[in-house]
């Protein structure tokens, strides 16, 4: 028999329909267009204003996106991966909230959380599931309303992020389809740079914790950067080296939309044309753990089975990496 390869066979998403604005941005921090395209390429996000509706309204919108476009019964998953880092609330897992409002009642489900790498580390586990031969479709979702953990009074953050859902789904493949390769790292050095400070086990909620604003991000920009742009690019031309491909071998590459400066030193990197690159920042923003799905869902209609795909994310913690890719359909 065959060796079984991980191949995503249909994807989904979802962005709420709030519009904000870097003209509107204007009137709530002391910022302007013109710097927050230059310096991000961001110039506007999307952001789920109802104040009852949590990350598991933008994944169940994004994973009935996918079942109804894909004709897939729900009842046919066997597992449901939830990458968040703003999941509904602690201890209760927001996947299996998810895998029970959209009906895959066979399906048990988990919560990943890797910062802005959630969903490519989530990709990496939904394949080792699928290689092994245990489970035959794993649902991994990618949604953050990271406007919740937003302060709009602190103009380095709130320029950056907005809200958004993706889906993706993996199945075995018989061709050889699907996930060639990965390199994923982490270095908890870097905590203290992108984090929240309150609310977890260190420094639990309290009225002091709310009256010092510490339940919001909090990131060193600079710093950041500098690790992301570096960090970003080396993993991705690592990626490439490992399996003797060159940038002229690779149709996309799928980044995390957090800056088009990373984006653009990573492509450049590998050698790749603008037209190769997946960007959806301008429109998005950072969606954390749902940029990566986001750019498959609007690229989808492009793609070509047997094409290669890179995929490379940076997140707090740090967390970040590289995957190499076959598509397996066209669509
Ligand atoms: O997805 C998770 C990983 N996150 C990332 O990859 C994000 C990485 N970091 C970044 O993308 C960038 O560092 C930022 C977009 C956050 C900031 O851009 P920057 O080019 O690094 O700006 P900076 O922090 O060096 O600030 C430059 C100047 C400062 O003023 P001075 O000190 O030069 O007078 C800031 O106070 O820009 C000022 N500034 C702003 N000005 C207008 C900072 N934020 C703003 C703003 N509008 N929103």
């Amino acid at each position: 028999m065959s060796k079984i390869t991980a191949a995503i066979t249909a994807v989904g998403g979802y962005v709420p329909e709030y519009v904000l604005s870097n003209k509107e941005l204007e009137t709530m921090v002391d910022t302007n267009d013109e710097w927050i395209t230059a310096r991000t390429g961001i110039k506007e996000r999307r952001i789920l204003k109802d104040k009852d509706k949590g990350t598991s309204f933008l994944a169940i919108k994004a994973a009935k996106n996918l079942l109804k476009k894909n004709n897939t019964d729900p009842k046919e998953i066997d597992m449901v991966i939830m990458a968040t880092a703003t999941p509904d609330m602690p201890v209760a897992v927001t996947g299996a909230y998810v895998a029970s409002q959209i009906g895959a009642d066979n399906a048990f489900s988990y919560d990943l959380m890797a910062a802005c790498s959630s969903f490519l580390f989530g990709m990496s586990i939904a394949a080792k599931y699928i290689e092994s031969g245990s489970y035959k479709k794993v649902l991994l979702v990618g949604a953050d309303k990271m406007s919740s953990i937003i302060d709009y009074k602190d103009r380095t953050t709130c320029i950056i992020f907005g809200d958004g859902a993706g889906a993706a789904l993996f199945e075995p493949n018989f061709e050889g389809l699907g996930v060639q390769d990965e390199y994923l790292r982490t270095d908890g050095n870097g905590r203290d740079s992108l984090k929240i400070d309150a609310g977890g086990s260190l420094l639990p909620s309290s009225i002091e914790t709310v009256n010092n604003n510490q339940h919001v991000v909090f990131q060193d920009g600079k710093t950041v950067f500098k690790f992301a742009v570096t960090r970003m690019a080396d993993v991705s031309e690592k990626i490439l080296k490992r399996n003797n491909l060159t940038g002229d071998d690779i149709q996309w590459l799928v980044p995390h939309q957090a800056n088009n400066r990373i984006i653009e030193a990573t492509s450049k990197r590998m050698n790749l044309p603008d037209e190769k690159v997946m960007k959806n920042i301008h429109k998005y923003g950072n969606t954390t753990s749902a940029t990566l799905p986001l750019c498959l869902f609007e690229y989808e209609n492009k793609l070509k089975k047997g094409d290669k795909l890179v995929f490379a994310a940076f997140g707090g913690g740090f967390t970040w990496g590289a995957m190499y890719l076959t598509w397996s359909y066209d669509s």
